[in-house]
This record gives structure tokens, C-alpha cells and sequence, in this order.
């Protein structure tokens, strides 16, 4: 068997939670590869609404094991903060979830050295979630990180104070006040805690996974435009978010990697700073996010809101070599008379169709195509044939433009609100 990919092609937020547990039903293993408690991804079911960190989106589904990869950076409080409440809600989480040994530990300094980061930068921020990412891909990749294995090994503690001392001189360059005494003691009680749960070698358990017939979903978090080399840098998240993080996330060979489903939603929006070229600043944009309720499933913060934008929905498939699509909250758009989609942009003087290197908005203004909205309501259809003409159209217009099928039309957060336009290959 090989690994399927699910993952989000825009700035994140595009309903990746929702999809994943709706196609665990399909797969053995659901595994998270990269990213950490930046990430929030909303299930809802049964009129029961929860939003996961860092745990799969596969956790709620009987029989499911969950994997969180060695890509994904872990902050102790966070993940037992969720099993609490899995646990509350009568998830047998000890069994379905397994931890990567080689998954790096957020500590508390890396949340403050992220705060203090942000705070230096002034209008410049990016802004993060404050919650430790980059800062702990810095370790892992400067080579000082502390790992999940580490914690059931004797030199766990004077490696946790080696790297803090570290911390504290980077922090003593920065005017930040700060109280690390008060982080402390419940990081260390989550990692007690910790201990109690099963640890793996990911690449080898994937690995004899699918030599034995078994199947894995890979579930991405942020999207493919907040990617560290090939998102709006550095208005970017600290990992590679595209399809080949699946790889070096889980420690599976990229000849072993089979569909790859790419989730976008029928709009566009962005959480923190950085280039938009579709950004929508008028009661049009404020209609889709007060519609499409576009404030963070964990920060609240508003979501920038603007126009679907082809050449960089182009862009992600082509660098995740997305084999299907799937696309999100269509019901959002009822009541838009005419909607707008970019389909090239003028930069510096010409038309150009791709994303170029700097996409600031005073070098690049977007080309748009308008076509006819509908006003139904979608949040009741059952079947794609009930779907208004204007949104076929919509579909069609897309799927032409990138040459990949929508496969989903996603209608409402409800895991039965999901239409399968076409088979989908799983
Ligand atoms: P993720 O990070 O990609 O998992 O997405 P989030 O959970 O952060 O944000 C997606 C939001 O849209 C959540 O509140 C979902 O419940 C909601 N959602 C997902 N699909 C749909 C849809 O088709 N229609 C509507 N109206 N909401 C949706
Ligand atoms: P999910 O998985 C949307 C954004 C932040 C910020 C930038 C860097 O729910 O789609 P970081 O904390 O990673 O250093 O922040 O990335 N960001 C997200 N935006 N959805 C996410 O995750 C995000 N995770 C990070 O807002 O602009
Ligand atoms: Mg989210």
C-alpha cells in the first residue's frame, strides 16, 4: 500500500480537520507529519464541535490509530490538555494515539523567545501564534533540540537545562519581562504524564504499516502558501507544509507516496501578516467572513478575507502534485450576485500567470474573471445534481484553469455535509 496525503493549499484554516475525519473510515492509520499547536483543526459531528492541535483528526473514529509524526513539534501542556478532553469525551486515546521519539519538545522558553521575537519585529511581525513553532525548528535544525524519546532517558533534565540556559542569554538581548518559574512547573507535569504513552520509531511503524497491507492517510496542517521555502516568506510557519514533508515527517520514501488530495476553500483567507494579492477590505469581504465565521479556531483573530486566486492555487498543486481537489465552503458564497476569480495579475507593468518571488501589493495587483453567483442555500443539498448551475460553472471554471478534478464540494462543517462529485481514489 502506499500513504495518501491530505493537506491545505492556501493560508491554512481550509477545512483539512473537517475532510480527515470524514475519510478515516477509509484508512488504518492517520498520521500528522509536520507543524504543532499552531495548527487548529475544527470536526464537528453529531452536533459535537472540537477543535484538535496536535492531535490527528482521525482520534473520534473507532478502530483508528493516530500517529504523531517525528515532523511535528510537540508542546507537552497543549497535547495533555487535549487527551483531557478526549478522555472526557470517552475517547480511548491511550490505545488510538502514538508519539514519534523523534518528534521535537516545544519547551516554555521557546513560547517566550517566540513572544519576544514578534515583539522585536514591531510592524514587521509575522504575526505567529506565539506558540513556540519557530523557535523549536530552530533547535531542531541548529541541532540543540530535545526530543520525545528523550523523556524516558537519564540525561532528560540536563539536557532541558543546557537549552534553557541557551534561551535565557538570547532573552537577556531582548527587552522581555518574563516569569519562567510560573511555566515551569505544569510543562514538567505534562511530561510525567507524557511518559504513560506509547512511543515509536515512525519511519519503521509506517513503514511494515504498509508492507503489511495497511493504509495511512498523512494529515497536513497550515497550507502550502505559509510553506517555509516556498510560501510568502517570512511570512511563513517554520516547516515544509507541502507534500514532501509527508516524507521527511513520517519517514516515507517518496516513491511510496500514493494520492495526494489537495483541500482549498471556494475563497480565500489569511490569519497574520504577509502579501494577499486577492484580499478583499470592503463589505463584500466582511459578508464571507461573518458568513463563513472566519476568526481563528484557536486565537479568534479575524481571517483576511478575499477572491479565490488561480495561479496560486496552480502553484500548490504543482509543488504538492495534488492528484485530487477538494473544495470547502462553497455554501459561504450564496448571495454573492457575481463572483470574482483571479486568474492572472499585472506585475510590474505585464500580465503574468504565475505567483512571482515578491507578491507585495505594490508590485502586483490581481486580474479578475467574474462569474454569475447563486443564491441558494447549500447547506441542505444532499447530492451534487441539486447543486445551483452558477456553481457548476464555478467548478468547472476552476477545474479547467488547473487541470485536477474536484472530486468534493464541502457544503457545511457537518461531516454529513460533504458531497462526492466524483469518486474519490482511496
Ligand atoms: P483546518 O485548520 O484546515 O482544519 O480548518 P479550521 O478548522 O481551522 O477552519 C475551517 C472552519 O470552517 C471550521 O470552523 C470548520 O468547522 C468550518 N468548515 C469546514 N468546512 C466547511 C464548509 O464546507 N462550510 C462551512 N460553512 N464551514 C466549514
Ligand atoms: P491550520 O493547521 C492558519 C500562520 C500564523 C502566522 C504564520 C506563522 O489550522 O491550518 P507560526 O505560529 O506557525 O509561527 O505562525 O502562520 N499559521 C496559520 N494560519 N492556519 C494554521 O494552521 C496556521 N498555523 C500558523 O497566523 O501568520
Ligand atoms: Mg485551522
Amino acid at each position: 500500500m502506499k500513504a495518501d496525503v491530505l493537506l491545505g493549499l492556501q493560508w491554512g484554516d481550509e477545512g483539512k480537520g473537517k475532510i480527515v475525519d470524514v475519510f478515516t473510515p477509509r484508512y488504518d492509520i492517520i498520521a500528522r507529519f509536520q507543524g504543532g499547536p499552531n495548527a487548529g483543526h475544527t470536526l464537528e459531528f453529531n452536533g459535537i464541535k472540537h477543535v484538535l492541535r496536535t492531535i490527528p483528526s482521525g482520534i473520534f473514529r473507532e478502530n483508528s490509530i493516530n500517529i504523531i509524526g517525528n515532523g511535528v513539534v510537540i508542546d507537552p501542556v497543549v497535547v495533555m490538555s487535549e487527551i483531557h478532553a478526549l478522555v472526557k469525551m470517552g475517547v480511548d486515546v491511550k490505545s488510538k494515539l502514538l508519539f514519534a521519539r523523534k518528534a521535537h519538545l516545544i519547551l516554555p522558553t521557546h513560547r517566550l523567545l517566540d513572544a519576544a521575537s514578534e515583539a522585536s519585529k514591531g510592524k514587521e511581525k509575522i504575526g505567529s501564534t506565539l506558540k513556540g513553532i519557530g523557535p523549536t525548528y530552530m533547535d531542531k535544525t541548529g541541532r540543540n533540540g530535545i526530543r520525545v524519546g528523550d523523556i524516558l532517558l537519564p540525561g532528560f533534565k540536563a539536557k532541558y537545562d543546557a537549552l534553557v540556559e541557551k534561551h535565557k542569554q538570547i532573552l537577556s538581548h531582548h527587552n522581555f519581562e518574563y516569569n519562567l518559574g510560573e511555566m515551569e512547573p505544569e510543562w514538567f507535569a505534562a511530561i510525567e504524564e507524557l511518559k504513560a504513552f506509547q512511543q515509536i520509531d515512525s519511519e519503521h511503524y509506517v513503514n511494515e504499516a504498509m508492507r503489511s497491507g495497511k493504509s495511512i492517510l498523512a494529515e497536513g496542517a497550515q497550507g502550502s502558501l505559509l510553506d517555509i521555502d516556498f510560501g510568502s516568506y517570512p511570512f511563513v510557519t517554520s516547516s515544509n507544509t507541502i507534500c514532501a514533508g509527508a516524507c521527511t515527517g513520517l519517514g516515507i520514501a517518496p516513491n511510496r507516496i500514493g494520492n495526494v488530495f489537495g483541500i482549498f476553500k471556494a475563497y480565500c483567507t489569511r490569519v497574520g501578516s504577509g502579501p494577499f494579492p486577492t484580499e478583499l477590505f470592503d463589505e463584500v469581504g466582511q459578508g464571507i467572513r461573518d458568513r463563513g465565521h472566519e476568526y481563528g479556531s484557536v486565537t479568534k483573530r479575524p481571517r483576511r478575507t478575499g477572491w479565490l486566486d488561480l495561479p496560486a492555487l496552480k502553484y500548490a498543486v504543482m509543488i504538492n502534485g495534488v492528484t485530487e481537489l477538494l473544495m470547502m465552503k462553497a455554501d459561504v458564497l450564496s448571495g454573492e450576485k457575481t463572483i470574482k476569480v483571479c486568474t492572472a495579475y499585472n506585475y510590474q507593468g505585464k500580465q503574468i500567470d504565475h505567483l512571482p518571488f515578491d507578491y507585495s501589493p505594490e508590485l502586483l495587483t490581481p486580474v479578475y474573471t467574474e462569474l454569475p453567483g447563486w443564491n441558494e442555500d447549500l447547506t441542505g443539498v444532499k447530492s451534487p445534481d441539486e447543486l445551483p448551475a452558477s456553481l457548476h460553472a464555478y467548478i468547472d471554471f476552476i477545474e479547467k484553469y488547473i487541470g485536477v478534478p474536484v472530486s468534493v464540494v464541502s457544503v457545511g462543517p457537518d461531516r454529513t455535509q460533504t458531497l462526492m462529485r466524483k469518486q474519490v481514489a482511496v
